[in-house]
């Protein structure tokens, strides 16, 4: 893992063609605008998420912090805590550490398939709308129980599959009409989010990420919130 480099180049080619940390790198400055236009009671689902942290926690993970929206809100609700944000866009932790500032954190690029931190680093790791970029979930909470401290706390928002194909087809047609009002995305902004999605959306149904929480060693799994394609998901670390 590596500390991200300020003058990364940005890829111009098809949101299909560039990987997920690219697309969104190359959005970065555009992207509060888009995400309000293109995820319906985006800023709702992420005060959900912070209701359900826990009162106190030293030691932070956030896996894709983009913009940074998640992490100033984690960044007053914990003002001592140690702040470690990864994510693969170079762009975005750029924003991010802008943000922030003078608060300091500890940015790393890097895949959230490659995050290799020491075992029981953290009290609490959380995301948003960041996880379903990664196919293997069964390897990801794996290496998430591992980081976290017994009793530590996984918290996070995504966007997850229909628990039948019907329920899929129905949650994926009403995001299409949020997106299609008028103000919100035009006919090229809904292309590129469905290029990207087709290309780098790992979409997992809430039952199966319940599964795999399980058998990673989680505990006291539930989803707190659930709009559509959006859900809140919460889990602990208990005693192994
Ligand atoms: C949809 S944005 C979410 C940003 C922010 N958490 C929010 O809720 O607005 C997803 C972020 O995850 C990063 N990302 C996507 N796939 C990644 C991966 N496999 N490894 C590391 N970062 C990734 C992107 O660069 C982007 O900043």
């Amino acid at each position: 893992m590596k500390k991200y480099s300020r003058h990364a180049k940005v890829l111009h080619v098809d949101s299909a063609k560039r990987s997920a940390p690219e697309y969104f790198g190359a959005m970065a400055e555009e992207y509060d605008s888009l995400i309000r236009r293109a995820v319906p009671r985006y800023d709702e689902m992420m005060e959900r998420l912070m209701d359900y942290l826990p009162p106190r926690a030293a030691s932070i993970l956030e896996l894709g912090c983009g913009t940074g929206n998640l992490t100033l809100r984690i960044a007053k609700k914990y003002p001592e805590a140690r702040l470690v944000l990864v994510d693969a866009a170079p762009e975005m932790l750029a924003l991010t550490e802008a943000r922030l500032a003078p608060r300091r954190a500890t940015f790393v690029a890097a895949r959230f398939e490659d995050v290799d931190f020491e075992p029981e680093s953290f009290d609490l790791i959380i995301s948003s709308i960041s996880l379903h970029h990664v196919r293997d979930k069964a390897s990801l909470y794996r290496v998430l129980r591992r980081l976290l401290r017994t009793n530590g706390t996984l918290r996070f928002a995504d966007q997850l599959r229909g628990g039948t194909e019907a329920n899929h087809a129905l949650n994926w047609e009403r995001w299409l009409e949020f997106c299609r009002l008028p103000g919100n995305c035009t006919r090229a902004e809904v292309r590129s989010l469905l290029d990207h999605a087709a290309a780098h959306d790992h979409y997992t149904p809430l039952a199966e990420h319940f599964r795999l929480l399980e058998q990673a060693g989680f505990a006291n799994v539930d989803c707190v919130w659930r709009n559509w394609i959006w859900g809140v998901i919460t889990a602990e670390a208990p005693m192994a």
